[in-house]
């Protein structure tokens, strides 16, 4: 190893005896009268160091000088404490070091947020002083472990014939779904490059060239609305690979994901993950994405309300909508509150309301009850196995709106009643899912996935002549990979003929020429012995925030930019001179 230097936090009983060299931030400092006990924290953690009162008045001046986060270089020996002052809470809480030299490297100012405490103190202030905010011990956990992950990954793949390839990150416009970031150059006035929203078109043309196992970390830029679970530049672990099919890809993730957990939590996960087919996670759960830690599944009522009294339901049924319905046992603990906050929330999703009642154990009260016959109330105890003291909530309209309000009650009833397991993981995939979805506001198909994914070879007949209501039959060689209720990766078979190639692209109106503008390279080397292939692209950030059980990627990333888009830090995005955007020939109109 290329140091000779201990590190604070690996230090150990059995070094007691042992004269070490540290190097580090005072993370504590406190003067009892002569004996000066300091605590100095490096990139391993911390370890308490003693300046007792037979040190020299010169070591002892310094040791009472060196204020939170000075730097010091400092040596000693490694002793065991007393055992009266061991702290059970340090893993160098038994022993301490007995300094006999300590210099100070650098001053530090007083820090804008403590280091040493899990404290409330604001996101944006640890955002603005990331550089300090990165010395508390959960940052550093999550950065270390997500390089560990990384380190993981790329030993498995590498293990598994997968070679690194990096591709271009000024580039041209790949579609994903989301806004491009485009990079202007003055040797191009009036063209741009767009960042990369993922290297999909650059692997696919890897696997022409022959390279049939391709994988990469890297980061993907996408300007889109931004959540916790969202940011505008974001890490993928990308795979592409040749002569498989989905099944071989399904086995290697499973195998990758088995080593990264076991590698960050030093746990076991069963393989190979439980598949659920689109359809069926949209009926069961109302997402593609569902969190199977707990129950609470979602079930149609359009049959018990088709003669219902209550218009809302009668309405949507004759629109050709759906009535569809949740039920959890609550003991009466949903308050009025929460129900009101529920129905506001479903608004966002489209839906006018959510519709609700209570079953009492052997009547229904409350909300749409009066509207409910004895006969209506027999078949819901039995559609919904309800027992004991239960809330109902119900949601009409158009399937998409229904489901996806429903799914956000599921996940708030699931929170509120306590029944998700923390400690679990529950992997899972999503396939079968539909090629196409189409707009009837732009009246156009789009994409599900992303344009070179290859239909279901017993659907391919069906391009020909799609119509727009049978958009959802035709089905997609494509498979997403969920953790917990979040989407964690997503892939596909490709497109390896150029004929389907362009089937696809004229039916998502995307034209000749457009196609020939954008993509014409892919297209060309379709053409020139395209081997079958398929991949899939695992979001890092989102399995590191998963893992460690953080709340927003933000708290796994580095240097992670607000849901603004902003990074505190920095101040990016900022502007830019005259001269400048002079060079390129842009001009700022208006902001
Ligand atoms: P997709 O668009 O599904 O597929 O992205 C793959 C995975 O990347 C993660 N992800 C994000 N993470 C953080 N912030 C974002 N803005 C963000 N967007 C996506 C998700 C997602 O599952 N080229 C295809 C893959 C393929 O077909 O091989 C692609 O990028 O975890």
């Amino acid at each position: 190893m290329y140091t000779s230097r201990s590190y604070c936090g690996e230090l150990t009983l059995e070094m007691v005896g042992n004269r070490v060299e540290l190097a580090g931030w005072v993370e504590s400092n406190r003067n009892l009268g002569g004996i000066i006990f300091m605590k100095l924290r490096d990139v391993t953690g911390t370890v308490q160091m003693v300046v007792d009162s037979s040190a020299s008045s010169e070591l002892l001046s310094t040791a009472d000088q060196a204020r939170s986060e000075f730097v010091v270089r400092a040596s000693g020996t490694v002793r065991k404490r007393d055992p009266r002052n061991v702290n059970p809470d340090l893993p160098t809480g038994a022993i301490e070091v007995v300094a006999d030299s300590i210099i100070i490297l650098n001053a530090s100012l007083v820090p804008p947020i403590p280091v040493d405490v899990k404290d409330q103190t604001g996101e944006d202030l640890r955002l603005k002083y990331r550089y300090i905010d990165l010395r508390r011990e959960d940052m550093r956990d999550a950065i270390i472990k997500r390089h560990r992950a990384m380190m993981a990954a790329r030993r498995f793949l590498s293990e598994n014939r997968f070679f690194e390839i990096e591709t271009p990150v000024l580039n041209k416009s790949t579609p994903e779904g989301a806004r491009d970031f485009l990079v202007p150059s003055r040797n191009s006035i009036g063209e741009f490059y767009a960042l990369p929203q993922s290297p999909q078109l650059f692997k696919q043309i890897l696997m022409i060239s022959g390279f049939d196992r391709y994988f990469q970390i890297v980061k993907c830029f996408r300007d889109e609305d931004l959540r916790n679970d969202r940011q505008p530049e974001f890490t993928q672990i990308d795979l592409e690979l040749s002569f498989i099919e989905a099944g071989d890809i399904m086995r290697v993730v499973e195998g990758l994901l088995q080593e990264m957990v076991r590698e960050v939590t030093g746990r076991e996960i069963k393989t190979p993950f439980r598949i659920l087919s689109y359809r069926e996670a949209m009926d069961r759960y109302g997402t593609d994405a569902p969190d199977t830690r707990f129950g609470l599944e979602l079930s149609d009522c359009g049959d018990i309300f088709s003669n219902s009294d209550f218009t809302m339901f009668t309405a949507a049924l004759a629109d050709g909508g759906v009535v569809r319905g949740i039920a959890a046992r609550d003991d009466g603990k949903i308050s009025r509150k929460m129900i009101d906050q529920y129905a506001e929330e479903a608004k966002v999703f489209g839906i006018k309301g959510l519709p609700m009642c209570r079953y009492t154990g052997s009547a229904a009260e409350g909300g749409i009850a009066k509207y409910l016959k004895p006969d209506d109330i027999d078949k819901l105890r039995t559609r919904f196995n309800l027992s004991g003291q239960s809330i109902l909530f119900f949601a009409a309209g158009s399937p998409a709106a229904v489901s996806s309000a429903l799914a956000n009650v599921r996940i708030k009833l699931g929170r509120a009643l306590n029944l998700i397991d923390e400690d679990r993981l529950e992997f899972l995939w999503v396939t079968d899912f539909p090629l196409f979805e189409y707009s009837r506001d732009d009246r156009r198909f789009y994409s599900k996935h992303h344009p070179f994914t290859a239909p279901r070879a017993d659907c391919l007949s069906m391009l020909a002549s799609l119509k727009p209501e049978e958009a959802e039959r035709v089905i997609a060689q494509a498979y997403d990979v969920v953790l917990n209720g979040v989407e964690i990766g997503g892939g596909s078979i490709r497109i390896n003929n150029p004929d389907v190639q362009s089937s696809v692209f004229s039916l998502l109106g995307i034209s000749r020429e457009e196609a020939e503008m954008k993509f014409s390279f892919l297209i060309d080397a379709l053409g020139f012995g395209a081997p079958p292939h398929g991949g899939i692209a695992l979001g890092l950030d989102r399995i590191m925030m998963l893992l460690l059980r953080r709340k927003s990627i933000r708290d796994v990333i580095a240097f992670p930019k607000t849901t603004r888009g902003q990074c505190l830090m920095s101040n990016a995005p900022s502007p830019v001179s005259p001269e400048q955007l002079e060079e390129l020939n842009l001009k700022v109109i208006g902001k």
